[in-house]
């Protein structure tokens, strides 16, 4: 029996995937990296670090830069991020998601978020949904990213559920992996070339309700 949900940010509460994409498009034309439709679906899930390293290499120049050059780099992309995000509000929820996360609330499941991003709980904040959940787990405190399943097992943990009671939300095929990983379902949202692994998947997030994932789980 589900009991729990463990939800990725970006992409599946609200739509700042499109934000990260504006922000690291423009770092990638800065550092003179030619921005393509796969390097930026890659991007998804991933911490700054690590897209920031995976822009460099896409433009065989990872070895252009001291780290402290990187560092200076990704908090160029985050500063710029940081403030295309500084005005979302409870209308920058996808469409569905207030709704699903407030019928989890009233039936009583267990959520948590579960996002690499550093900036989580000032967006829950201005979402106003931080109280909608039992905690958010904490990126720094993990040693590896997603596609390792650590921050999904570490959501189960916080959930005090078994894996299998819990399904991950994702919108990326890191985060699909990284849940398949943890023993938890994995719930997709989009498209299905990108989350063929997905347990189930789901086309928009207006889709997602617990009779429609009943539905699917039969
Ligand atoms: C999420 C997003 C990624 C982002 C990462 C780190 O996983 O999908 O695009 O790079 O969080 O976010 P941060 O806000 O800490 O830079
Ligand atoms: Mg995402």
């Amino acid at each position: 029996d589900i009991k729990g949900f463990a939800f990725d940010l970006d992409g599946v509460i609200t739509d700042t995937a499109k934000f990260h994409t504006q922000a690291w498009h423009a770092l990638a034309e800065q550092v003179n990296v030619t921005w393509t439709p796969e390097l930026q679906e890659s991007l998804k899930g991933i911490d700054r670090m690590g897209s920031l390293e995976m822009i460099l290499k896409a433009g065989d120049k990872q070895a252009d830069y001291t780290h402290d050059e990187k560092v200076a780099l990704a908090s160029w992309k985050n500063n710029h991020y940081v403030e295309l995000i500084s005005g979302l509000t409870p209308d920058d929820i996808l469409p569905g998601m207030a709704d699903f996360i407030k019928e989890l609330n009233e039936k009583g499941y267990k959520a948590i978020v579960a996002s690499a991003s550093k900036n989580a709980p000032f967006i829950l904040d201005r979402l106003q949904l931080t109280d909608s959940f039992v905690g958010i787990v904490d990126p720094s405190t993990l040693t590896a990213n997603k596609p390792d399943p650590e921050i999904y097992v570490r959501a189960a943990e916080l959930l005090n559920l078994p894996p299998e009671q819990v399904i991950g939300l994702e919108d990326a095929a890191s985060g699909i992996q990284a849940i398949n990983g943890a023993g938890e379902v994995s719930l997709g949202i989009g498209n299905a070339d990108i989350l063929h692994d997905a347990d189930i998947r789901f086309d928009t997030t207006a889709d997602v309700t617990l009779a429609n994932i009943a539905a699917k789980l039969d």
